[in-house]
């Protein structure tokens, strides 16, 4: 479940959070938000899944339309908490408008305080695997495209490979096993459907 949600630069939200619960109604006037704050959560959703130009096109808006015309940064932060069961997890973000990508990402398990997933300065670190330079493309957060990586990955370890490259394929499986089993996975299988605002 998503616990709260901080969002700042996006539309009319400026420096914007919200905790959130298992049901939520969203009431006020006409032009006080309520869109917008779907379209945040949709637009983080989107993040993760990856390709923010064909969600960008969809809805025929430019990147420079999510920013505030309050605002001037060329880039917005965002913060999702979530909790499964006990578990409470963070995950916070930068995404650059020019780039469509997520510059800075963070994403941490609050109750042991383990950092599960980390970017910064175009590298990757997953949890206490070694940090590795990205120099695959993406979008939104650098998680949609290891997934894609790690599911093609999973199908190459599952067939019978060579035995030289046995070793390096058990470290990408244990890496890509690792992935799959925190929230991260979770959440994208959660959030696969497109809705528009
Ligand atoms: N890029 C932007 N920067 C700042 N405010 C914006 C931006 N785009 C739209 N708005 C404003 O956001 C407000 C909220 O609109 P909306 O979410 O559609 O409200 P609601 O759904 O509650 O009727 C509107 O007053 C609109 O002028
Ligand atoms: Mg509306």
């Amino acid at each position: 479940m998503i616990r709260e949600l901080y969002i700042n630069n996006f539309k009319s939200l400026l420096n914007f959070r919200v905790e959130l619960s298992k049901f939520v109604c969203i009431i006020g006037m006409n032009g006080t938000g309520k869109s917008t704050l779907l379209q945040a959560i949709d637009f983080i959703t989107q993040i993760f899944k990856g390709d923010l130009k064909t969600w960008l096109q969809a809805r025929e808006w430019q990147s420079q339309d999510l920013l505030s015309d309050r605002a001037s940064p060329s880039h917005k932060i965002f913060e999702v908490k979530l909790q499964f069961e006990s578990t409470r997890y963070a995950c916070y973000g930068e995404f650059n408008l020019n780039k469509l990508t997520c510059t800075k990402e963070k994403i941490i398990n609050e109750t042991s305080g383990d950092i599960l997933f980390e970017v910064v300065n175009r590298s990757y670190r997953i949890g206490n695997h070694a940090r590795k330079s990205i120099e695959f493309k993406y979008q939104g957060s650098a998680l949609s495209a290891l997934f894609s990586r790690s599911h093609a990955l999973a199908w190459e370890c599952s067939r019978d490979a060579p035995a030289s490259r046995s070793s390096s394929l058990k470290e990408r499986r244990d890496e890509n096993s690792y992935l799959t089993s925190t929230l991260v996975r979770r959440k994208c299988e959660k959030t696969r459907k497109s809705v528009y605002f």
